[in-house]
């Protein structure tokens, strides 16, 4: 028998292979504990927080919770690790682990890159490389790995063509990637084509540094020749007037071709789950393909990839009655955000057509809200609008899998028979 779900069990990254008693355990907290502390072994304590309202009102005060203190849930012999090697626990400097004016500053360097009107311009591109990887899903002749052979790789070849990654250096850089954030998942990896090794934080050579190094030559490059691509907008961004310190634009380059692929996929994967499980929601959106605007909003609040980001609070608050002290990190379990009852009555059942009214928190929300909201939307309805005209019949054809991280989780495996 599995052992039920605790509070505690949310900084184990074997919790988030079991999503059905995951969300189970949002449910108990959302309606009993609103605010419950943790105290798992090898973390410091931290507080978990489920309901929709109380996420929101965080994320939309940023003068009261800093999102650069503690930004996410790492173990504390790799908070040493980080502060031994980079002077702060937190390790990498993106812009989520940054605050006010300064977070500012740096967001704005990219901010029109990813708005909509930019990139309305890569539609085509981003159409072809859809076809590109429905035909492959094709060529596989009636039955896949969805998430493995298909949903992992999709966004991965969009987010390395704007950035302007040569193609054949992408390998090196999903490697790079994935010795970063030292996934516990050791299928990952070898999905990668990559066998399991010790990297990341825990490592003895240091991958920020080779980041660095790889996007150092591209940087030249781009500064020289720059082109309509992100390596291009980041390279020649400034800062007050400034170039970004180094590690700031490597970190930059680490989340804008990071944070925009085990996402998505996960959404693209988990979508075609729902629309499995939902058969009267793949009639409804193969009938009507204007409906793929909300389905993309569904795909991403009902999968929910990103399991948390953390707010430390400035001050002492009180929430339901429970002291926060200052300086007590709170955890922000989107999931959960996602499926309250007080907002999505029906929120564990899966709509194409559910109304983008009340926002879903799996986005985030407020000054750090994902930059790359447009394009991950974008990049699903670009590969449904290809895959849905063609796909004549898919059911699944074994059991799911789910990676196993507290912080990007969804599906690893999704075996399925189909018909083009
Ligand atoms: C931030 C989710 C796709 C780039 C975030 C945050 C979440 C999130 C929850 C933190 C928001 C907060 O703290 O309030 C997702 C999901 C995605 C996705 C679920 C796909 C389904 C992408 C893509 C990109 C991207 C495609 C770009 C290539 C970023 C960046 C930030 C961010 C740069 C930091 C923004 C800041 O701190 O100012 N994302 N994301 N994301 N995301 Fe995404």
């Amino acid at each position: 028998m599995t052992e039920p779900l605790s509070p505690e069990s949310l900084a184990r990254p074997s919790t988030f292979a079991r999503p059905a008693d995951v969300y189970d355990l949002y449910a108990r907290l959302r309606r009993d504990a609103p605010i419950e502390k943790a105290e798992p072994r090898g973390y410091r304590p931290f507080w978990v927080m489920t309901r929709h309202e109380d996420i929101m009102a965080v994320e939309r005060d940023p003068a009261t919770y800093a999102a650069g203190d503690r930004t996410v849930l790492l173990p504390e012999k790799v908070e040493a690790i980080y502060e031994a090697k980079y002077g702060d626990r937190n390790g990498v400097k993106p812009l989520t682990h940054m605050d006010g004016s300064y977070h500012r500053a740096h967001r704005s360097v990219t901010m029109d890159w990813f708005g909509p009107k930019n990139l309305r311009k890569f539609e085509p591109q981003i159409a072809d490389i859809a076809r590109e990887f429905v035909d492959r899903m094709e060529d596989f002749g009636g039955s896949c790995d969805f998430s493995a052979d298909i949903a992992y790789w999709f966004p991965l070849r969009v987010v390395m063509t704007l950035m302007g990654v040569p193609k054949e250096d992408e390998a090196h850089v999903l490697r790079l990637t994935q010795r970063l954030f030292s996934p516990a998942d050791k299928d990952l990896k070898t999905q990668a084509g990559e066998k399991a090794q010790a990297g990341g934080a825990g490592g003895s050579r240091d991958v920020f540094a080779e980041f660095g190094e790889y996007y150092q030559a591209l940087t030249d490059d781009r500064r020289q020749r720059p082109r309509d691509d992100i390596i291009s907008t980041i390279a020649n961004g400034t800062v007050n007037g400034c170039p970004m310190a180094q590690r700031e634009m490597t970190s930059y380059y680490v989340i804008a071709s990071t944070a925009g692929h085990d996402t998505t996929a996960a959404s693209i994967g988990g979508g075609l789950l729902g629309l499995m499980q939902f058969p009267e929601q793949l009639a409804k959106l193969r009938a009507d393909t204007g409906l793929l605007n909300s389905a993309a909003e569904e795909f991403v609040r009902w999968t929910a990839p990103v399991k948390h980001f953390m707010r430390t609070p400035r001050e002492d608050v009180t929430w339901h009655g429970v002291d926060v002290a200052a300086g007590e990190a709170i955890m922000l379990c989107y999931p959960s955000a996602c499926r309250d009852e007080r907002v999505f009555p029906d929120g564990d059942r899966f709509r194409v057509d559910r109304p983008g009214n009340p926002a879903h928190l799996a986005f985030g929300y407020g000054p750090h809200f994902c930059l790359g909201k447009f394009l991950a939307t974008m990049e699903i309805r670009a590969f449904y609008a290809e895959l849905l005209p063609r796909l004549k019949h898919v059911e699944l054809a074994g059991e799911p899998s789910y990676i196993e991280s507290t912080f990007v989780s969804g599906l690893k495996t999704l075996p399925i028979r189909f018909r083009f």
